[in-house]
């Protein structure tokens, strides 16, 4: 099962992508994330991701589609599915997900948006704590760690994204809703798009995305 998940910036993509993983037995699979870690590896290439990452940047489509596609190919991943979360966010990478996918006999099954007002993204990346060891997802005011500043699952310390400070939290969701969002259409054509409301409690919210993937997969084929 090959699963996505599209959500502006703060829509929940990361806090929910680690519970669905678990209800579906599918591997989380996030493009920033696999990004972080390269802006971390001293290379020339990743100095030049994290420039792009802090000014809320777009990384190009060619390097973008070849890294996630690489990462998705591992055996394991093959085999038991991957929810994808921040990738494909233009309409070249949704057709080379596709593209790549079907060389392997593989397909996206189901595609959900999060859908989340503007105001309300703004508001909760300003209040975003993320734990350094395994990038789990706070917030001081929804979703508070038991003690401050440190991971409630892993006790790493807890830190803030240099993207969600300054002009480029809101360049990022000008790229979404300028951009990305036509990635619905996309899906749509193809049937496989769903939508539920982000803008509810964290658990409603999963159970939400539970329910709506069930509904979509067994419409499949
Ligand atoms: P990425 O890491 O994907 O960042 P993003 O798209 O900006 O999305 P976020 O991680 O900010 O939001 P989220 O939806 O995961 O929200 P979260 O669950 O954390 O990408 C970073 C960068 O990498 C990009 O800017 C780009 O440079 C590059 N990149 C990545 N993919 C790329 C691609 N495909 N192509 C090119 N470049 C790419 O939640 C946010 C906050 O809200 C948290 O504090 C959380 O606790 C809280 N919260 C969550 N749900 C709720 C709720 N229901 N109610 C109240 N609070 C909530
Ligand atoms: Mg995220």
């Amino acid at each position: 099962m090959n699963l996505i998940l599209i959500g502006a910036q703060g829509s929940g993509k990361g806090t929910q992508a680690k519970e669905l993983a678990k209800a579906f037995g599918v591997h989380h699979v996030s493009s920033g994330d696999l990004f972080r870690q390269a802006a971390e590896d001293g290379s020339e290439v990743g100095t030049q991701i994290k420039a792009l990452l802090d000014r809320g940047e777009l990384v190009p489509d060619e390097l973008t589609v070849k890294m996630v596609l690489s990462h998705i190919s591992a055996p394991a991943l093959v085999h038991d599915g991957v929810l994808l979360d921040g990738f494909p966010r233009t309409l070249a990478q949704a057709q080379a997900l596709d593209d790549g996918l079907s060389r392997e006999g593989r397909s996206i099954d189901c595609v959900v948006y999060l859908d989340v007002p503007r105001d309300i993204l703004v508001h909760r990346l300003s209040g975003r704590y993320i734990c350094k060891a395994h990038q789990h997802v706070y917030n001081i005011e929804s979703n508070p760690p038991k003690v401050a500043g440190k991971c409630d699952l892993d006790g790493s310390d807890l830190y803030q994204r240099t993207d969600d400070q300054g002009p480029a939290v809101q360049k990022r969701l000008d790229t979404f809703f300028n951009e990305t969002i036509q990635l619905l259409d996309y899906y749509r054509q193809q049937q496989k798009l769903r939508t539920v409301n982000g803008n509810q409690g964290i658990d409603q919210v999963t159970a939400n995305l539970v329910d709506s993937i069930r509904d979509c997969l067994p419409q499949k084929g």
